[in-house]
């Protein structure tokens, strides 16, 4: 979740780094700061708690001329957001500076053996450990002592570290938490996210665990923690860093909102084709497996946990098996039975979730099948996975997620309906059905976003002094609910609850007023008319409804104050076009209340922590 940039090149390395940390200021953002060493040999060190703007107005004239640096901007995990627990963080001598995301889990043991063989450290944080200890390993090779550093850790970490003497070498490692090198001619970058290196470079190592890189201008070398070499190759990307941009909207929240049907399409690519049928080739490898399975479980958090939601309906349907999601945290301490014929797909768009990763990997250490469904080429669940299914949704930058939600819902669609075929248990009818409705699907998601966009200002609008909202869906509408309701807390910060409708009389209906509107996701479904009688329920304790329907649906207005429309699809998807008119509408409700859309309070983008 924190951000890391290092750059070695002939290059001015301050605006390089600064420029990287702009583009990876979502990943954390309670402070920020950079590191310097100039041609002399003089390291120069600036931190500021807040947004990035804090440290650039600090930097003002006075950066100076360097060709190294690194950069980090953190989101606390040990010690307040001040500037002193900012990083980068020194050693006793000031040669030594180190940036790091993650956590030092024997940090307190670690800092107290160091206090008391004379060292000082000065911020509460647990990386500052990680500088004094590459201080009493340091023999004049920075990558040996950091090697020897990392061997008494435990724990999870990206750093970066540099001497200031050692003048064009950084040094990098990662253990579960992110870290890739870019290459490019003369020139070396060193970041958390391929995002932060796109402008100058599409070369890309991605580290693996336990992966040292003694990265210099013109080369890198990676070893593990014992100093073998290890090989690990350059991988082109084709994500333009104009991709990673706003593009011309407001916020990255409302250009990925807009980015959707292309998601989609990129999401569809090689799995849905003119035949209608469904292709999963990432799959192959498993087939034998995926015959005798007896049960399917599912692991995920936050909004991937509602994509699954969908995907675990639609294994059950076609399948015939039993299928169940748990959210991450709660799977890892009180995990379901699981054994070899237990098949667990693990969802998260990030692929670094920590609650997601850890139950993924104890399902992997008691023999059941992994399939990943991630957007993250390279981060840490691909290698817990026999089989990947990435999203191919590309980069999302604001921190709730919107296309993401979208690809993962149709990617497990794809993913149930290819084991259903595989197990002989979802017909060719059924097949085909939901081949030409996927294959409608970018074209019918920009149609929702067309109809939607130019009137979701105006409905924010009126509903915006509303104490709080109760948004409800039945069957497969259900997870919209429910990620609607969180769309709209995390960014506006107005408590919304998403609920059954039908458990609306067993409790929470006594919330519903004129002041708690009701938003029904009331597309065309096989629970349409229970829905609906869930509807007048609240309208009668004079909720006013929003209601999400299916263009034609010619009786919802009755039940509705405001109707949002989108076109008819197959049910078991349904769930990709009823959110995307509640994506924009907590985008602007958020907008009316006047938050950091793209960055809300207490969030990350990846959080890769416990
Ligand atoms: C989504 O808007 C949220 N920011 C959050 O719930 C997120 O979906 C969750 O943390 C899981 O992230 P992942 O998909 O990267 O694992």
């Amino acid at each position: 979740m924190c951000g890391i940039v290092g750059y070695t090149g002939p290059r001015e390395a301050g605006p390089i780094l600064i420029e990287g940390l702009r583009r990876l200021e979502y990943r954390g953002y309670d402070s920020a700061g950079i590191a310097l060493v100039d041609e002399e040999g003089v390291l120069f060190v600036e931190k500021k708690a807040g947004k990035l703007g804090n440290l650039t107005t600090a930097l003002a004239e006075r950066t100076p001329h360097a060709a190294m640096g690194l950069a980090h901007t953190r989101w606390a995990t040990h010690g307040r957001p001040n500037d002193l627990n900012a990083h980068p963080h020194g050693d006793c001598t000031g040669d030594i500076t180190v940036i790091h995301n993650g956590i030092i889990e024997n940090f307190r043991e670690l800092r107290d053996g160091l206090e008391a063989r004379g060292h000082r450290l000065v911020s509460e944080t647990d990386t500052e450990a990680l500088a004094h200890l590459v201080e009493e390993a340091y023999e004049g090779d920075l990558a040996d002592a950091v090697r020897a550093a990392l061997r008494r850790v435990e724990g999870a970490y990206a750093i970066v570290v540099m001497h200031r003497a050692e003048r064009g070498r950084l040094v990098g490692a990662r253990q579960d938490v992110p870290l890739v090198v870019g290459r490019n001619g003369e020139e070396s970058f060193i970041a958390s996210d391929v995002a932060a290196v796109l402008a100058h470079t599409n070369r890309i190592i991605f580290l693996e665990e336990g992966d040292v890189a003694d990265v210099r201008p013109t080369g890198v070398l990676i070893t593990d923690v014992e100093g073998v070499v290890r090989e690990r190759p350059e991988t082109l990307i084709d994500w333009s860093p104009e991709v990673a941009e706003k593009g011309g909207y407001e916020h990255f929240m409302l250009k990925e909102i807009h980015e959707q049907p292309t998601a989609l399409r990129q999401a569809l690519a090689g799995r849905v084709g003119r035949d209608e049928r469904v292709h999963v080739p990432e799959i192959e490898a498993l087939l034998p497996v995926l015959r005798t399975i007896t049960r399917i479980e599912l692991v995920a958090c936050g909004t991937a946990s509602y994509a699954a939601q969908v995907g675990a309906a639609a294994l059950e349907a076609w399948t015939g098996l039993p299928a169940r999601v748990t959210v991450g945290s709660e799977f890892r301490y009180s995990p379901p039975p699981l054994d070899a014929r237990t098949l667990v797909i693990a969802v998260t768009q990030s692929g670094e979730t920590a609650d997601t990763i850890a139950p993924t990997r104890l399902a992997r250490e008691r023999g059941c099948p992994i399939i990943a469904v991630t957007n993250t080429v390279g981060s840490a669940i691909t290698r817990e996975a026999a089989a990947v299914l990435f999203l191919q949704a590309g980069p999302e930058i604001a921190v709730a997620a919107s296309k993401t939600f979208v690809t993962q819902v149709t990617t497990l669609v794809i993913l149930a309906a290819a084991i259903g075929r595989l197990r002989g248990s979802m017909s060719d009818e059924q097949e085909l059905e939901l081949g030409r409705a996927l294959h409608a699907l970018p074209d019918a998601a920009q149609r929702a976003l067309d109809a939607n966009a130019p009137r979701a200002e105006g409905l924010a609008r009126r509903y915006v002094n509303s104490r709080g909202f109760m948004f409800v869906g039945r069957g497969a509408t259900y997870p919209a609910a429910l990620e609607g309701a969180l769309k709209l807390k995390e960014i506006s910060y107005v408590h919304a609850e998403g609920y059954p409708a039908g458990e609306l009389k067993h409790g929470p209906i006594s919330l519903l007023d004129a002041d708690c509107p009701l938003v029904a996701i009331a597309t065309r479904s096989s629970t349409y008319d229970k829905l609906i009688s869930n509807v007048m329920e609240g309208r009668a304790r004079d909720a006013r409804v929003i209601a999400v329907a299916t263009e034609g649906d010619t009786h919802i207005e009755r039940y509705a104050d405001d109707v949002a429309w989108v076109p008819e699809t197959h049910e078991a998807i349904s769930s990709v076009l009823a959110i995307i008119p509640l994506q924009l509408f907590a985008y602007h409700m958020a907008i009316a209340r006047g938050t950091d859309v793209d960055q809300p309070r207490n969030l990350a983008k990846s959080v890769t922590v416990e």
